[in-house]
């Protein structure tokens, strides 16, 4: 079954075509990010208008990349949400369009399933599997029993782990986006600042509204004392704690449910430090982990084909009448 895949929730234009849920035949992605890093950070109604802009011009070269027509796909496949309203709008109705002249089922996928199908593409799932989604939007542990069956166990009460990476490297100078950069520092400095261990407590839940916090106030203090930070040290703190309550978390959700197997999906599973300390942790607990290529870790239409794959055998087509969504949770 060849899926053509569309994704433009935020600022990444991609469609795929995919085989079968698992087989990346061809993606093509679009990335707005220059143009929003002029203003540090993504600006919702340039972000739509560029999708407008690039749209059809994306799926053709999808379609061409994998020496195939409109005729030879079986169904099309469309993030509905959660997104920009805007962004999310253009792939939408760019689907819908392709799915009525075409006759082609249309599979509608949320945009978190999309991630965790994300590693679908680097290894056939198996269950029951712990999900630990950290995104830009996201940051959330789900249980699934079974293929295209989603509990969430527990989420952020505030910030998503992206979006704290990201206004932390604004408050120490780094430029949008600048979760990756902060990633790279934290490398290069030491864990010297004295920051909080945020909700260090027992439940699935995530905080990272304080820690942030407690990085702008070092941030000021230290600059109304005329002192500068060191921003590695500063970033190798925060990634430290970021890292030590993701891991520790994620760890208990696998030996309460008793499972063994782990797949990271969303931007910040490209980070190297969790990767590493997940992958250490996995190793002592004798855990599976899966961690997507870095090319399917941000946004990208490869994880919404395998998604909408699985979506489509679980009987999941819309009409003509599918709307987006700016906020959904995952069922
Ligand atoms: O999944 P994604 O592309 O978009 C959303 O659906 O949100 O994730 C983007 C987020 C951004 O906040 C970006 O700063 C963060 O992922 N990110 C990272 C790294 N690479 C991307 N955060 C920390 N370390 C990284 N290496
Ligand atoms: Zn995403």
């Amino acid at each position: 079954m060849y899926i053509l895949a569309i994704e433009s929730s935020c600022d990444e234009t991609s469609v795929s075509v995919i085989k079968d849920g698992c087989e990346d035949v061809s993606t093509v992605i679009l990335s707005q990010m220059n143009t929003h890093a002029n203003y540090g950070g993504v600006v919702p109604e340039i972000a739509s208008r560029m999708h407008v802009e690039n749209i059809t011009l994306v799926i053709d070269e999808a379609l061409k990349k994998a020496n195939m027509k409109m005729e030879d796909i079986d169904a099309i496949a469309v993030t509905y949400g959660p997104g920009l309203i805007g962004s999310l709008l253009v792939g939408l109705m760019a689907a819908k369009t392709l799915a009525f002249i075409y006759g082609k089922p249309l599979i509608p996928v949320h945009h978190i399933a999309g991630h965790i199908y994300a590693n679908n593409l680097v290894k056939k799932l198996e269950f029951p599997l712990i999900a630990l989604v950290v995104s830009g939007g996201h940051t959330e542990l789900v249980y699934m029993k079974e293929n295209y069956s989603f509990e969430k166990l527990g989420s952020t009460l505030d910030d998503a782990v992206g979006e704290a990476y990201d206004k932390v490297a604004r408050v120490i100078g780094v430029p949008y986006p600048g979760g990756p950069i902060v990633d790279k520092l934290a490398f290069e400095g030491k864990d010297t600042y004295d920051l909080p261990l945020p909700l260090n407590d027992d439940s699935y839940n995530f905080s990272f509204s304080g820690l942030k916090s407690a990085v702008i106030n070092l941030v000021h203090n230290e600059k109304q004392r005329g002192n500068e930070i060191i921003k590695e040290n500063m970033a190798a703190s925060f990634q430290n704690r970021v890292v030590q309550i993701l891991v520790k978390k994620t760890m208990k959700a696998l030996k309460d449910n008793n499972v063994k197997n782990l797949i990271v999906a969303g931007g910040v599973a490209a980070n190297k430090g969790l990767r590493t300390a997940l992958t250490e942790a996995c190793n002592k607990a004798n855990i599976n982990l899966i961690i997507p290529e870095m090319k399917y870790c941000t946004d990208n239409a490869a994880m919404i084909g395998a998604a909408g794959y699985y979506a489509y055998k679980r009987g999941d087509i819309a009409g003509l009448d599918l709307n987006a969504k700016a906020v959904v949770s995952l069922k």
